[in-house]
C-alpha cells in the first residue's frame, strides 16, 4: 500500500544508541544502508527509548545519542535523502505503543527469544519495558507504513511479531495500518567475534578484543586481528570448518569488494599473520576518511543538531497522520 506522491518504497530500521558501534554494525547494517540510500525512501531512527528499558546512564545518554547518530552520517548516509531522526523527539512512538499494547496478546510478547535471552533469571525483576519492547518496535515501523524493515536476523522475530500485530489490528479496526516486511541482507550479515568465530560480533561481549570498534587506533585494530583466533593449520582459504580464517576473509571480501577465487588467489602459499596484517589494513584505511568525518561532526554539533531536528520535524509529519488514523480507526479522541 503506497501513500499518494510516494515512489519508492519506503524502508524503516533503527539503532539502539547503547554506545560503541562496532565494524559488524559498519559491515552488517550502516554501510548497507549507505550503499541501498536511492533504492528505498528510506527513515533511519536513533531508538532512545529502547534504550531505556534498561538500566542506562543519563549522563551520557544525549551524548551516545548523537555519536549513534555522527556514525551514519559520517558513514555516509544523506539527510537531503533521507530522513535521520531520534525516537524520543517524536513522541507518537510512545503514544501509537501504548494503543498497540492494547491489541497485542500478552503470549505472542512472551513467545520473543530476545525477551528470554536478555532477562534470563532475572525475569521477574526486569523492568515492564523490556518486555514491551518489541511492541515499541512495531510502533517506530507502522507509524511509517514502512513496507521493508533492514535489520540482522536477530531482529527477524520481532519483525514478524509486527506483521503479526499490524494484521491483527487491521482485521479488528479496518484496513488502516501497512503490513512490513523484513529485509536480512547477506553481504556482511555475519561478522563474527574475533575472539569466538562462531559468534556474531556485539557490542555485549564483555571481551572488548572480540570487536573492532569504529572509533578504534590502527595500533588497536592492528593488535586486534593480530590476536584473532584462527586454527593450527595453515592454507588461508574461505571454509566453513574454519570460522576463524573464514571471517577474517569475510571481513576482507566485504572491505574490498573482491571475489572468494581472486582474494583465494591472492593469498595462495602466504600465511595466516599475512591475512591478518592485510585485513587489518583494509580495516584501517575504509575507517580512517569515517572516523575523521565522525570527529569532526561531534567537536561542534551545531550541524548535527539540526540535521537531527528536521530530521524529527519530517518524521512527525508522516507520523501524525498514522496516529490520526489509528485514533479514527479505534473511535478515540
Ligand atoms: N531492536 C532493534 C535492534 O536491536 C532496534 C530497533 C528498534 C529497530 N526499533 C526498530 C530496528 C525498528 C528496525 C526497525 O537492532
Amino acid at each position: 500500500m503506497k501513500q499518494p506522491g510516494q515512489s519508492r518504497r519506503r524502508a524503516f530500521s533503527g539503532v539502539q544508541p547503547s554506545g560503541g558501534l562496532h565494524l559488524g554494525n559498519y559491515l552488517g547494517a550502516i554501510r548497507n544502508w549507505v550503499l541501498h540510500q536511492d533504492d528505498f525512501d528510506n527513515v533511519f531512527c536513533v531508538v532512545d527509548l529502547h534504550r531505556v528499558t534498561v538500566p542506562h546512564d543519563p549522563a551520557t545518554q544525549r551524548t551516545a545519542t548523537r555519536d549513534v547518530a555522527a556514525w551514519y552520517l559520517a558513514a555516509g548516509l544523506d539527510p537531503g535523502r533521507c530522513i535521520l531522526f531520534v525516537q524520543s523527539h517524536v513522541s507518537a512512538h510512545s503514544e501509537l505503543a501504548w494503543l498497540l499494547n492494547c491489541v497485542t496478546p500478552m503470549g505472542w510478547v512472551g513467545r520473543m527469544t530476545q525477551f528470554k535471552e536478555k532477562s534470563g533469571a532475572a525475569r521477574e525483576s526486569v523492568s515492564v519495558g523490556l518486555f514491551d519492547y518489541p511492541v515499541l518496535m512495531a510502533a517506530d515501523i507502522l507509524l511509517y507504513d514502512a513496507h521493508v524493515v533492514p535489520v540482522g536476523d536477530d531482529q527477524k522475530q520481532h519483525v514478524e511479531l509486527c506483521r503479526d500485530i499490524a494484521q491483527a489490528f487491521n482485521r479488528r479496526f479496518g484496513p488502516v495500518l501497512v503490513v512490513p516486511e523484513p529485509l536480512i541482507r547477506e553481504v556482511g550479515a555475519r561478522i563474527m567475534s574475533l575472539d569466538d568465530p562462531t559468534s556474531k560480533m556485539s557490542k555485549s561481549n564483555p571481551n572488548p578484543r572480540s570487536r573492532i570498534e569504529l572509533g578504534d587506533s590502527p595500533k588497536t585494530i592492528r593488535k586486534k586481528f593480530a590476536r584473532a583466533t584462527t586454527d593450527s593449520l595453515t592454507e588461508v582459504r574461505f571454509d566453513p570448518e574454519r570460522p576463524g580464517i573464514t571471517n577474517l576473509l569475510g571481513i576482507f571480501r566485504t572491505l574490498t569488494g573482491w571475489s572468494e577465487a581472486q582474494i583465494e588467489a591472492h593469498f595462495a602459499g602466504k600465511l595466516y599473520g599475512h591475512l591478518k596484517k592485510e585485513v587489518a589494513d583494509a580495516t584501517i584505511q575504509a575507517l580512517e576518511p569515517l572516523q575523521r568525518r565522525h570527529d569532526e561532526l561531534m567537536s561542534d554539533l551545531t550541524w548535527l543538531e539540526s540535521v537531527l531536528a528536521s530530521g524529527a520535524e519530517r518524521a512527525r509529519t508522516i507520523a501524525r497522520k498514522t496516529l490520526a488514523r489509528v485514533h479514527e480507526a479505534m473511535g478515540l479522541g
